[in-house]
């Protein structure tokens, strides 16, 4: 037992792959932004009036994930701040929310009070009405001239927990504020999000549009070279593997993020191996990695009952080998479930949405199948691993208590 600690350990100590691999984290701050010149410089000129004191545009970014979004706009604060002078007769605030933080989204209350807090404010954590709230923010922000940019990244999760009201309300606040001015720069990554915007708000709020195009293979192969470069030790790399990284995330809508991840566990599994390079087959299998986490996340987060759902999957399929499941199946087995556990029946309509979205997913295929006389049946199919199912089983099992 000791023997073996030391042997993990000391195969540890004697590290070969990593110099610093803090630099393939996330949050590291990248020295140099490739590709992204156009959108950098297009966000500079609609914002740089506020260094004088003048109200812009909102301003909104689009794009998939990993394009780039937030490190960009942090790039533009930090060099705007940068360049405030101290002689100006008006206060410029730059202040950056990320809305899906868990302590902001749920309520209007929360994210408001965040902001308060943000601008050195304070409001207790429950308790006040909403209004109440409101009046607070206005007079923290309306109390000296001053210029705020708010930038709410990720700002399609506002309108998923709290109402349509709060951006309704934010994109009014100016004509009730009288020495300060607000500029308002929305993220987000949900492409279909100023679609479901009640069409005053997504005007407002789209003043200006600029969108994130995702990085192609070639794109992503730069930047992972450049980050590449002070991470890993001499001849670590094998041939090939920054490219294998690259391509793999270009197929993923062209994610940076997604690069920077398979690199980084790559690197993480030859150092488990005891390897001495990362190999090609490394790559594969921080793949695998990466979509088998995804998909467990996706189940640990759904509620019980879509987790009843695709339990009922699971068990149908694991019994019927051969044959095919299908949506009343899923249901019958569903009900008696949810009686068993005493948890509310859904409609038979609600289940086949969830069954949609598991096949959304990936984590199931669906078929639909011609019946004759204009019926229609739906035929499921589990599209994971043994391995992941297993896993995917022991999380239902805990969260559902069921034995
Ligand atoms: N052009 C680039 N050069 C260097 N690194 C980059 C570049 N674009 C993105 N990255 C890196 O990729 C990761 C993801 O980028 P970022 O967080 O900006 O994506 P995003 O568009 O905000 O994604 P999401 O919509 O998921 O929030 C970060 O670690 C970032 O440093
Ligand atoms: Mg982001």
């Amino acid at each position: 037992m000791v023997s073996d600690i030391n042997r993990i350990f000391e195969s540890f100590d004697e590290n070969n792959i990593f110099k610093d691999k803090s630099i393939l984290q996330t949050n590291h701050q990248p020295k140099e932004i490739l590709y992204r010149e156009k959108q950098i410089n297009q966000i500079a000129s609609i914002l740089a009036p506020v260094l004088r004191g003048e109200r812009t545009s909102n301003l909104f970014l689009y794009g998939k994930t990993g394009t780039g979004k937030t490190l960009s706009i942090q790039f533009v604060r930090d060099e705007l701040l940068k360049r405030v002078k101290k002689e100006n007769d008006f206060k410029l605030k730059i202040e950056y929310l990320n809305c899906k933080l868990k302590k902001v989204s749920d309520t209007e209350y929360r994210i408001l009070a965040e902001i308060i807090k943000k601008l050195g404010g304070k409001i207790p954590s429950t308790g006040l009405p909403t209004q109440a709230v409101y009046n607070h923010f206005i007079n923290i922000i309306d109390s000296e001239k001053q210029l705020l940019v708010l930038i709410l990244d990720e700002i399609d999760q506002t309108i998923k927990k709290i109402s349509n009201d709060f951006l309704y309300n934010l994109t009014r606040l100016n004509s009730e504020l009288s020495k300060t001015q607000i500029c308002i720069v929305g993220i987000s990554n949900n492409l279909t999000f100023l679609d479901e915007l009640d069409p005053r708000v997504r005007s407002s709020l789209s003043e200006e549009e600029i969108v994130f195009p995702p990085y192609n293979a070639l794109q992503l192969q730069e930047i992972l070279n450049k980050r590449a470069q002070d991470v890993f030790k001499e001849e670590v790399l094998q041939e090939g593997v920054i490219a294998k990284c690259a391509a793999f995330a270009a197929r993923e809508h062209g994610d940076a993020r997604r690069a920077l991840d398979l690199l980084r566990i790559a690197g993480e599994l030859a150092e488990r191996g005891s390897s001495k390079e990362i190999t090609l087959k490394h790559i594969d299998m921080a793949n695998d990695k990466i979509e088998k986490d995804k998909i467990l996340d996706v189940i640990k987060s759904e509620p019980k009952q879509f987790q009843f759902v695709l339990y009922s999957i699971i068990q149908l399929s694991e019994k019927q080998t051969s044959e095919a499941i299908f949506t009343g199946d899923v249901y019958n087995f569903y009900q008696d479930l949810c009686i068993k556990n005493k948890l509310e029946i859904l409609t038979q309509r609600r289940v086949s949405d969830i069954i949609q979205e598991f096949d959304m997913l990936g984590i199931i295929n669906v078929r639909v199948i011609s019946k004759g006389r204009g019926g229609r049946m739906r035929e499921i199919k589990l599209a994971i691993t043994k391995n992941i199912l297993e896993k995917a089983k022991v999380i239902i099992q805990n969260s559902l208590n069921y034995n």
